[in-house]
């Protein structure tokens, strides 16, 4: 038996050798077929995949295993291969594996060998998306903190520590996953490179490290593919990997595959990731995606043969910690991942899934299985926390460090940190106190007395004293880090107070640090006691009786800011600000009998009660004055003002600039809209880029939007923030019925040269509201408003 295999396995090694330089496969990197058992076979052919031979669209639903209790992936499969789909698509999640350097886990929900299994165990293909950068809205992307530890670590390149890291991560997904692909009898067909790295930077040479890992870690005999937007694929296609494309509802897929069609004339379409709805940030209001227009895109896919994967199909929830941050400007993102997607949250059938299922069940000849009932919901009668502790009255032994040092140097990964320290001499009334820089939200005390909040989403890093301070106060500063930046060059997010801080011209120095983690271990230690009365930042506890259990959403709107714990279960982040209201508590975290509630509330609650609803809320915004930019009776005046440039653009939309005709310095920028290509004259774009004298784009990490005459925030988010979120699809819009001449203006933060501004269309069939004629104005001082 034993000698049988061997041979066999020499064989196919010895076939595999023999036909690699002479692969049929499109890409001369992939596999060899002739290495593989014909009756287990999944290559590129020509203009569409071929599975054992034959011609297969991928209908994959992109679900993310941590964001899903593993008690429920079954569930969630069965609700994908009912809605008509014939694969499933997972990111691997790095820093949920190797929580601490070199300690890997893959058990519980984070064991992604099972949930293949699972897979196959219906019937269902596997794409698998190990990164090492997954982006996905999850804390740093998926890099886990501790690398940066490591100063001036330079992450996504080849830097070395990062390379050496990603290394042993790739081969432990390896050892899990390698013996599940397709060719060895398990499920796996694709395996993705690094994720949009084309959004990220230029560099062939990375992308090609992290293929070459990719297969060092088994994945030998699977099509490795890279992914990245219709505008950026070109920037690091490697000539041996399948390219495909990413992109939201909405966009016209014909003008989506123009140029990879062009480029790639033989090889299978693939949308990897269309964007079934979209992701919500704190503060901002609840985002949706049309269901007819989302089915429409998937219907002109499969009338195309074009292969897909819908991100998300059931987005879940990111829960405990996991949440990321998008930044130019810091935003963190809500605990909910529901993402308007077919199936909700907490696993239901949604209208959009009803759509879908119609849709796909016409492009499938067996008729498609019933979906599993829904899981039993249940709810909870208010209840009280009725034990309470301060913050301050539960602190661990501090570490005393001379300078001010992010939450990392400290062994820290997340949760809130406390410095503190007591100051050297009286100091007045309307000193400022600046921090460099609050990452993400901190709350300043003097002697136990709140002095001010500072939001880092705001820019609002110092504030001026509103009272005497005599010398040896103590000076407290309790900082959440709220989600590391999932995506662009700042995902090098260091969390707590990052370098400095100033009290007028003074440094301070001394400081005592508390690490408050938001690990289990720490939080149940806390010891909240009856009878007490606290305001303030506090650890509060309680429990319920449960006769049945099931799943529910916890209503926290009572409480202020903060995290909540059941059974130990890290359940996510509240802030009453909204739009998410409720924490999706799931049964499988239940039990029969008494359950255990902790809550971490930094700001303090109105009335510590909790109660379980049977639907959640996720669009309920509070206290926002307005996302606009655009004060009352505020009005632009450009008068007298010279512009640097004018230009009319090309219809057709994509990017496109307007060059100036000599290199010009600035630091705020107006683009005046005179005109636009749209008949009803609809205007917006979905991103700005400055260019430099190296023929560069700026960056634009610093920029933040002043002023818009008009931005359309009825049916959705079209601010003009949007034009540097470095997101495609995102876009500025002035509201329908408003007309042109329309304006942005933006303080780049800082003083820039440039040599032309580039412009980029909604990706939209026909590029609505296409600017035709401008004119860009780029100066050193302020705009008259
Ligand atoms: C990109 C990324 C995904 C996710 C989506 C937006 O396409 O690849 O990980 O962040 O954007 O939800
Ligand atoms: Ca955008």
């Amino acid at each position: 038996m034993k000698c049988c295999t061997l041979i066999r396995g020499m064989m196919l090694l010895l076939g595999w050798l023999i036909a690699f330089p002479m692969s049929s496969s499109v890409f001369a990197g992939n596999p060899a077929p002739e290495a593989i058992p014909p009756a287990r076979r999944f290559e590129p052919g020509k203009g569409t995949f071929l599975l054992n031979g034959k011609p297969f669209v991928v209908k994959a639903a992109e679900v993310h295993y941590p964001r899903i209790p593993e008690p429920y992936w079954e569930h969630r499969i069965l609700m994908c291969k009912a809605l008509g789909m014939n694969t499933l698509c997972l990111y691997i999640f790095w820093n949920y594996h190797e929580r601490e350097p070199r300690k890997f886990d893959f058990t519980g929900n984070g064991d992604i060998a099972r949930f293949c299994r699972l897979a196959q165990k219906h019937g269902m293909y596997v794409i698998v998306r190990p990164g090492p950068y997954v982006c996905a809205e999850w804390e740093m992307g998926g890099l886990p903190w501790w690398l940066l530890r490591k100063d001036g670590i330079r992450l996504r390149t080849n830097d070395p520590y990062y390379l050496e890291c990603v290394g042993l991560f790739l081969k432990a997904v390896g050892k899990e996953l390698a013996p599940l692909q397709f060719s060895r009898g398990g499920n796996i067909l694709m395996v993705q490179v690094e994720n949009e790295y084309g959004a990220y930077a230029t560099d062939k040479a990375h992308v090609a490290a992290i293929r070459d890992m990719v297969r060092a870690a088994g994945f030998t005999d699977v099509t490795l593919f890279q992914c990245d937007w219709s505008s950026t694929f070109k920037r690091n296609g490697l000539d041996d990997l399948l390219w495909t494309i990413n992109f939201g509802t909405g966009a016209d897929i014909d003008g989506q595959f123009k140029n990879l069609r062009a480029a790639r004339p033989d090889s299978p379409m693939m949308c990897s990731e269309f964007w079934s709805g979209w992701f919500d940030h704190w503060g901002r209001k609840h985002e949706t995606r049309n269901a007819d227009t989302m089915v429409r895109g998937i219907r002109d896919m499969l009338d195309r043969g074009i292969s897909f994967s819908l991100y998300m199909t059931h987005g879940g929830t990111t829960f405990g910690w996991w949440g990321g941050a998008n930044n130019p400007a810091y935003s963190a993102m809500c605990s909910s991942y529901d993402y308007d997607a077919p199936i909700s949250e907490a696993g239901w059938v949604t209208p959009k899934y009803e759509k879908l299922r119609a849709l796909l069940q016409k492009y499938t000849s067996a008729p498609l299985p019933d979906p599993p009932a829904p899981m039993p919901i249940i709810t909870i009668p208010e209840f009280r926390m009725a034990r309470a502790v301060s913050v301050f009255e539960a602190l661990p032994e501090p570490k005393v460090s001379q300078d001010i040092q992010p939450m990392e140097t400290f062994g820290q990964g997340w949760g809130t940190i406390l410095y503190s320290t007591s100051l050297p001499h009286a100091v007045k009334a309307g000193e400022t106190l600046a921090i460099d820089e609050v990452h993400d939200w901190a709350q300043v005390f003097a002697d136990g007395k709140l002095l001010a909040r500072l939001d880092r989403r705001k820019k609002e890093f110092s504030f001026k004293l509103p009272s005497d301070l005599p010398a040896g106060t103590r000076l407290d500063i309790l900082v959440e880090a709220m989600g590391r930046v999932n995506f662009g060059g700042s995902i090098h997010d260091r969390k707590g107070i990052t370098k400095k801080v100033t009290l007028g011209a003074e440094e301070l120095k001394n400081w005592q640090v508390y690490n408050l983690p938001p690990d289990y271990a720490f939080v149940a230690a806390t010891k909240a006691k009856e009878g007490i009365s606290v305001v303030g930042p506090a650890w509060w506890a309680g429990s319920f009786d449960l006769e049945t259990t099931g799943d529910t959403f916890l209503d926290l709107r009572d409480w202020g800011k903060g995290m909540v714990w059941v059974n130990g279960h890290a359940l996510g982040r509240f802030w009453e600000i909204g739009p998410q209201q409720t924490l999706f508590l799931p049964g499988c975290w239940l039990k029969k009998g008494r359950n255990e509630v902790i809550v971490l509330d930094l700001k303090g609650p109105r009335e510590p009660v909790l109660r379980g609803l049977d639907k959640p809320i996720l669009d309920q915004l509070r206290g926002i004055v307005s996302d606009k930019h655009r004060k009352p009776g505020q009005t632009l005046c450009l008068q007298g003002e010279k512009p640097v440039a004018e230009g009319t653009l090309a219809t057709g939309g994509g990017w496109q600039k307007v060059d100036f005709p000599t290199p010009t310095e600035g630091r705020y920028l107006c683009l005046e809209i005179c005109s636009t290509f749209d008949p009803n004259q609809a205007a917006a774009i979905a991103e700005l880029e400055l260019i430099g004298t190296d023929g560069k784009p700026l960056s634009r990490e610093n920029w933040r939007a002043v002023y818009a005459d008009s931005e359309e925030t009825r049916s959705g988010n079209a601010t003009a923030d949007k034009v540097y979120d470095l997101q495609e699809s995102t876009f500025w819009a002035a509201e329908p019925k408003a007309k042109c001449p329309h304006a942005l203006v933006i303080d780049l933060g800082t003083t820039v040269r440039a040599t032309g501004l580039r412009i980029l269309s909604r990706a939209e069939k026909g590029a609505p509201g296409q600017v035709k004629d401008c004119r860009v104005y780029l100066k050193a001082s302020p705009f008259r408003l």
